[in-house]
């Protein structure tokens, strides 16, 4: 029966079947550059399957995560998430998945700060100067973002609760396509993972105006950009963590047998060396068990919920 099947089959897995990781934003930025990355490092001790990325991207990562939630539980769709998709499923009024209860949780993959960078245009030295624009400007300032459950929303919301500042937000299908349109003057700002802002800011595309970790990172391109922190907005600090997750029902044999392989990718050191010289720290600690992980995601929707909820922007 299917049961045996289900049995057999997941002892087997993957089998030699390729495996797909949903990314819910267009290719070519953070969450697409991390799947890419571990998707590689994945290969080797997952028998060598091959493992596709599938960019599918639209209405802040819903689309994407509806997607995974009903896909077979067999193991061979996972979901590239992250702390913004976890924590503003509170905006929408009717969501297709509960994100609580439709995933199994593989593991914590990595944590990566933000940079709030600004169009090459923009006079604002430093964030003293972009603030006092800011509050000049009611409403004007093009904030770009990936969307609501975007991190790049999550970090926007952030920011304009801090500054208590009204910008006008300009959704994409990722921030990729948001980072084109800053370099072109068509926003004014953009908060993003130095995933995709290291390269733009080494080579003085855009202003970078700050850091959103407590630290000054360690990156040689970054290691001079002041911490939001130290630059007025006391405590401010959001990093993205990224996560792997199954659909719910997914066998326990296979769940085990990706943990396995996504924490012998987090060991690899080619994954290691790609994830630091973005400026991102790859999760090496006991978020990478689920239960763990589950825990982990529960206390930042309890941290960031009050702030998302007094943000108060409703999308159907
Ligand atoms: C985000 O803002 O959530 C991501 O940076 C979007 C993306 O990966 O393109």
């Amino acid at each position: 029966g299917l049961a045996a099947a289900t049995g057999a089959h997941a002892q087997d897995f993957p089998a030699g079947k390729p495996i797909t990781i949903v990314v819910p934003f267009a290719a070519g930025g953070p969450t697409d550059r991390v799947a890419r990355d571990l998707a590689e490092a994945m290969r080797k001790p997952l028998d060598g399957t091959s493992i596709v990325i599938d960019n599918a991207a639209g209405a802040g990562s819903t689309i994407g995560n509806a997607k995974v939630a009903r896909a077979r539980p067999d193991g061979y769709t996972l979901l590239l998430t992250h702390v913004g998709m976890a924590t503003t499923p509170v905006l929408y009024r009717k969501l297709p998945y509960d994100y609580e209860t439709d995933f199994e949780y593989l593991g914590m993959i990595n944590d990566v700060p933000m940079t709030v960078i600004g169009k090459p245009q923009l006079e604002a030295g430093n964030f003293k100067e972009l603030r006092e624009w800011i509050a000049k400007n009611p409403g004007k300032t093009n904030l770009g973002n990936a969307g609501i459950g975007s991190a790049s929303h999550l970090c926007g919301l952030l920011l304009q609760s801090e500054l208590k500042a009204e910008m006008t937000t300009v959704p994409y299908k990722g921030t990729a396509p948001a980072i084109a349109d800053l370099l072109g003057g068509q926003i004014d700002l953009l908060c993003d993972q130095t995933t995709n802002t290291t390269s733009q800011i080494e080579a003085r595309k855009v202003k970078a105006y700050g850091v959103t970790t407590l630290k000054r990172l360690g990156t040689p391109a970054l290691k001079d950009l002041p911490t939001l922190d130290e630059s007025g907005l006391k405590n401010f600090q959001v990093t993205i963590w990224h996560g792997l997750y199954a659909p719910k029902g997914t066998p326990a044999p296979v769940l085990r047998k990706l943990n396995d392989a996504l924490k012998v990718a987090l060991k690899d050191p080619d994954f290691i060396r790609k994830e630091e010289g973005l400026g991102a720290v790859v999760v090496a600690d006991r978020r990478v068990e689920p239960a763990e992980h589950r825990k982990f995601v529960q206390q930042e929707v309890a941290r960031f919920g009050p702030v998302i909820k007094a943000a108060g922007v409703y999308a159907d």
